[in-house]
């Protein structure tokens, strides 16, 4: 016995080496499966009042809100880099949050004016507004809040109206965040009424009530009010099914796109959207995800550069048509270097 294995030994693997288009970096180059293109990122971008203003978010290390002014300066850099489009989220100022939230359809609010600031300046770059009422009321919910209970077609009747000064302002398309039962239906609808329909909707149509928009509730100011969670309306985390009836209703009221979030923790369900349902399907690498490749990579525990790469990946190789994430500028630099 020589104490070593021979060829021999080897022959059950009958010549299949997984491991010979491994050997070299343009062997893996040219069987990678997947590919990742600034063209598949979207990037999601804080608005607050005034000029020539940034404030930094404590939780989300290195990402900014920043000034209407900024943010035409942010998409022109973003258009540079091929990224196809924005997702707006406005910081409303505090003494413009109200119970009803009707600074959401403000045809002059903060959201307004960065969409038809942006739209104006960067005419080429797709912008996304997210609809729902967290960011202008003053309790934190994505609803309209009576004796403790989230009412559905209220808030549909406000989302409506918020939609129809989006789209006016600029929005390409209308991004409901809500969870409300019937809202793509009804904001499609009344889109078409208004000589609209050229304007897309992308629905936030799996989203589950999840512990990771942590910080992104900080840096639009709804964290500290909300009280309770969004469970009767956002998903329960133990459920997949569920989630295609939610993706199927919302193609049915006539999403032109549909979202699942958040993202790493719910590749399984963009999979099984991507394989079940004929559909442009989006993952949301949401706050807390970016927080945590951010924090853990300046902690020195991984590299926050590579993670990013990775993460970025995997959600295309899960069948995702594009990420919302904000490391969309740093990604494609990097990509495009
Ligand atoms: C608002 C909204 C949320 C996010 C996007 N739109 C927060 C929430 O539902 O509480 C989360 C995004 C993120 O965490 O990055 N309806």
């Amino acid at each position: 016995m020589s104490g070593h294995w021979t060829k021999h030994d080897m022959d059950f693997l009958g010549g299949r080496r997984q491991r010979r288009t491994r050997q070299f970096a343009w062997s893996r180059d040219l069987v990678r499966e997947t590919v990742l293109t600034p063209a598949d990122l979207i990037w999601p971008l804080f608005i607050i009042d005034g000029h020539n203003e940034r404030t930094t978010i404590k939780t989300m290390p290195g990402v900014e809100r920043l000034s209407v002014d900024l943010a035409v300066e942010a998409a022109r850099a973003a258009a540079a880099e091929g990224i196809p489009a924005l997702a707006l989220f406005p910081n409303t100022p505090d003494h413009l949050r109200s119970e009803d939230g009707q600074e959401a359809y403000n045809p002059e609010n903060l959201m307004c004016r960065a969409l038809s600031a942006i739209k104006q300046a960067v005419p080429g770059i797709g912008l996304i507004a997210d609809v729902a009422l967290d960011e202008y009321s003053s309790d934190g919910q994505d609803g309209l809040v009576r004796d403790g209970l989230i009412l559905n077609d209220e808030t549909i009747e406000v989302m409506i109206r918020s939609a129809l000064v989006q789209t006016r302002a600029g929005a390409d398309i209308i991004a409901p965040s809500d969870m409300m039962d019937g809202r793509v239906g009804a904001i499609r609808a009344a889109l078409d009424d208004e000589g609209l329909e050229n304007t897309a909707i992308m629905s936030y149509a799996a989203k589950y009530a999840s512990a990771f928009y942590g910080p992104f509730r900080e840096a639009v100011g709804s964290g500290a009010r909300l009280k309770g969670d969004k469970r009767t309306y956002q998903m329960d985390f133990g459920n997949s099914d569920e989630a295609l009836r939610e993706v199927a209703q919302d193609i049915d009221e006539g999403a032109d796109m549909v979202m699942v979030k958040p993202g790493m923790p719910y590749l399984d369900i963009v999979r099984r959207v991507r394989s079940e349902l004929n559909i442009p399907v989006f993952a949301y690498q949401v706050s807390g995800e970016y927080a945590m490749i951010t924090l853990a990579g300046a902690a020195g525990a991984i590299d926050r550069t590579a993670a990013m790469i990775e993460s970025l990946y995997a959600f295309k190789r899960a069948g995702a048509s594009g990420v919302l994430t904000y490391f969309a500028l740093e990604t494609a630099r990097l990509l495009n270097a």
